[in-house]
Formats: structure tokens, sequence, C-alpha cells
């Protein structure tokens, strides 16, 4: 197994730190190597929220970028004032019915923001003589391998890439460029190509919290086609472990998959949530919850089945999930149940605009 290569202090950039995984990251981070320095860069579009952050506010190791990772000189600025070493980099347009709707933007921040990041971090290490412990990590997704059949053996790192979707053309395109920085320049990069997360600060739009969420205010359920689509669904600690372990041990230039083992169908986890509201909950508009499931119409090119084989981060890295998915969707619930303050704003004009937009 890979030695551990922890400096302390490490100086990280965090692009995308106010979104889902980004936040649970930078709190996992902050928790687990309290001397480092934190610096999060984040466009605060409607995916990011400051409020996610709140309880690091008053950390003098943090510091809150309010920009655009497509800004080369806002990048430059930051590499230099704050001596950042390492770069975790999940700042991303990240749903895929929005990828449909208008790809233009996941193209803009996936592609051209990873090539700006990737091209302002060179200039940087090369200014620097080339460290040896720089890391950039580019956080991406099993869904640049495409669609598996119901028998196909799971991805592997060697799984040729067929994204299907705008969403992951771009995540894909963004690791092609993540890639040949390592292999044209020797730039240390790391890909990491991860399964479904789900867990606390989840956006209302993807499947889980807007299930959670309509279940409380009485809203159908929207499940897409026949709901027998399959994702392999991670808790979300257990991607931030998994990263750790990667930035701290990992090889430069490898590409490692990160899942939880957990293939669950889509109409399966819907009533799964169900069952665990219906008895988490105490004022349901609803009850059973499983009367509010409705089929809509599916998702355009939608991927039937995903699966992460991670044989190698755990036979290399010493990493696999801990949380099992009936302890993480149970974790889940609670966490929305305890924090409807958190998510009642994000159902903003914007929201129910796209909303309308997919489910009209
Ligand atoms: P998210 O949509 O919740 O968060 C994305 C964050 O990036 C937001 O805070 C947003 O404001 C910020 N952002 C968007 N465009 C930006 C720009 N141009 N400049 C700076 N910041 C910008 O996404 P997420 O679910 O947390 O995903 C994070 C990363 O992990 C993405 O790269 C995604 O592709 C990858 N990923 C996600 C999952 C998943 O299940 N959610 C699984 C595997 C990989
Ligand atoms: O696999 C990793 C990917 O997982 C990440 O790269 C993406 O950023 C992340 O958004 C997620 O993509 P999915 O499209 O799999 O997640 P989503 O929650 O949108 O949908 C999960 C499944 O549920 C999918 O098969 C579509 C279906 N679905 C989704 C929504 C929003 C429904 O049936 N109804 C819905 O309303």
């Amino acid at each position: 197994m890979q030695q551990d290569n922890h400096q302390i202090p490490r100086n990280l950039l965090i692009t995308g730190g106010a979104g889902f995984i980004g936040s649970n990251f930078v709190y996992h981070w902050s928790k687990s190597y309290p001397k480092d320095r934190l610096v999060v860069l984040d466009a605060l579009t409607y995916a990011g929220n400051r409020n996610t952050l709140v309880n690091l506010e008053n950390n003098p190791q943090f510091k809150f970028v309010q920009g655009d990772i497509c800004d080369r000189t806002l990048i430059d600025n930051l590499l230099e004032s704050d001596n950042i070493d390492t770069v975790a980099h999940f700042a991303a347009e990240s749903h895929v019915d929005r990828s449909i709707l208008g790809p233009g933007a996941f193209v803009q921040t996936n592609v051209v923001g990873t090539f700006t990041l990737l091209e302002a971090f060179r200039q940087r290490w090369n200014q620097r003589e080339q460290p040896q412990s720089h890391r950039f990590l580019h956080v991406s997704t099993d869904e640049v391998y495409g669609s598996l059949q119901a028998d196909d053996p799971a991805f592997t790192e060697t799984t040729p890439y067929t994204p299907n979707s705008p969403y992951s053309a771009s995540k894909a395109g963004s690791d092609h460029l993540a890639r040949a920085y390592f292999h044209t320049y020797g730039m240390p990069t790391i890909i990491t190509n991860c399964s479904n997360n789900y867990g606390p600060f989840h956006f209302p739009e993807k499947l889980i919290p807007l299930t959670c969420i309509n279940i409380l205010l009485g809203k159908p359920l929207p499940v897409y086609g026949d709901g027998q689509n399959i994702r392999d669904w991670l808790y979300v600690e257990d991607h931030c472990r998994a990263l750790d372990v990667v930035i701290n041990r990992g090889t430069p230039g490898e590409t490692y998959n990160v899942g939880g083992n957990n293939e669950v169908k889509n109409l399966d986890l819907v009533q799964q949530l169900c069952e665990l509201m219906d008895e988490l909950a105490p004022n349901l508009p609803v009850r059973p919850s499983k009367e509010l499931i409705t089929f809509v119409k599916d998702r355009a090119g939608h991927d039937r089945r995903y699966a992460i084989d991670a044989s190698k981060i755990k036979r290399e890295l010493g990493w696999s999930p801990q949380e099992t998915v009936e302890g993480g969707l149970r974790r889940t619930v609670e966490w929305y149940l305890a924090n409807q303050d958190w998510w009642q704003p994000l159902l903003s004009d914007e929201y129910k605009n796209y909303y309308d937009q997919v489910y009209a």
C-alpha cells in the first residue's frame, strides 16, 4: 500500500466548496487536518450556498472567495497569495437534467473552467520548480463511462469513455485534460470517478433530496420512465474519506474509481425513502407517502445502470465505504427533517421555474 504523503500544513484551494460534495469535503478536511489552510473558491451559482459553510466562518484557517474558475487572473492571484500547493477541484455544473435544457454552461464551467485551473496551476508549479508534494485532484463522475446493461460488469478505471449526456460529455472532456497534463507536463494530477453521492447539503433538484422534500410538502414524487434505472449510491462522507486518501496517498497520473457497492433501482429507493419518512416525520400531508409516487416522462438519453468497481482504491490505498445504504438513507432523512431552515430558502423562483420546465 502507498505511504501517506500528508504534509503539514497543506494549503488547499477547494473549488466548488459551497456545493454539496465540496462543502462536505471542507468540513471533513478541516476536522481531520486543523492546521491546514483552506481557501474555498465558489461562484455561488444556484447550486452554491454560503450558509452551508457558516460553521467555519470564524475559523482563521478558512477563507471564502466568491469567484469563477474561468477567471484566470483571480486564480493566479489566489495560487500566489495563499501559497496553494493542493487543488481539490469540485466546481462544476452537476445536474444532468439542467445539461439537457442548457448545455452551454456545462462546457464553459466543466471544460473551460477546468482548463483555466490546470493552466494556472501548471504555471505556478513550474515557477516553484515542480515540488513533489503538490497535487491537483480532479473530482469526476462514473457517468463518463456511459450506461451498463443489467449483467455487465461494473466500471473499472480502464472502461472506455462513452458519455451520453452533455453533463457527462463535459466531465469527460475535463478528465481528458487533467490526464493530459500529467502525461505531457508531468503535472501531479489525479482523477477520481465516483458514483452517486447522497447525504447532507444535497441541492433539492437531485432525486434523494427532491423525494424527501416533496414528501414533506405533500407534492408528487416524480419517477422517470419505469423506475428501473439503477444507481450505485455512496454516502458523501465516504466519498470525502476516499478523496482524503487519494490526495495523501494516491499516485500522480492515476485514476481511482470510488463507489458504494450499493446498486439500487430508483423506484425501490423512492419507496425506501417513503417508508423512512412515514416512520420519522411526525406530520405528513399525505400518509402513506408512497401514494405520492408518480411515473413521469423519462429523461432524454437516460442511462440505465451505473456500477463502480472500487477494488483499485481498496487494494492500493486501503479505502472502502463504511456506511450502508440503509444507515445512510436514515441519516439523510433525519438531516432533511432537522434542517428545514437550510433547504426551504432554496425553493426559490429560479428553482420553481426550473422545476416547471422539467416536470410540467
Ligand atoms: P453541486 O452542483 O452541488 O456544486 C457545484 C458547486 O460548484 C456549487 O457550489 C457552484 O456554485 C460551484 N460552481 C459552479 N460553477 C462554478 C464556476 N464557474 N466557478 C466556481 N464555482 C462554480 O455539485 P456536487 O454534486 O457537489 O458535485 C461536485 C463535483 O463532484 C462535480 O465536479 C461533480 O461532477 C462531481 N461528482 C458528483 C457526484 C454526485 O453524486 N453529486 C458524483 C460524482 C462526482
Ligand atoms: O453518477 C454520478 C452522478 O450522479 C453525478 O455525476 C451527478 O452530478 C449527480 O447529479 C448524479 O447524477 P444522476 O443523474 O444519477 O442523479 P439524479 O439524482 O439526478 O438522478 C438519479 C436517478 O433518479 C436517475 O436515474 C434519474 C432518476 N430521477 C431523477 C430525478 C431528479 C427520477 O426518476 N426522478 C427525478 O425527479
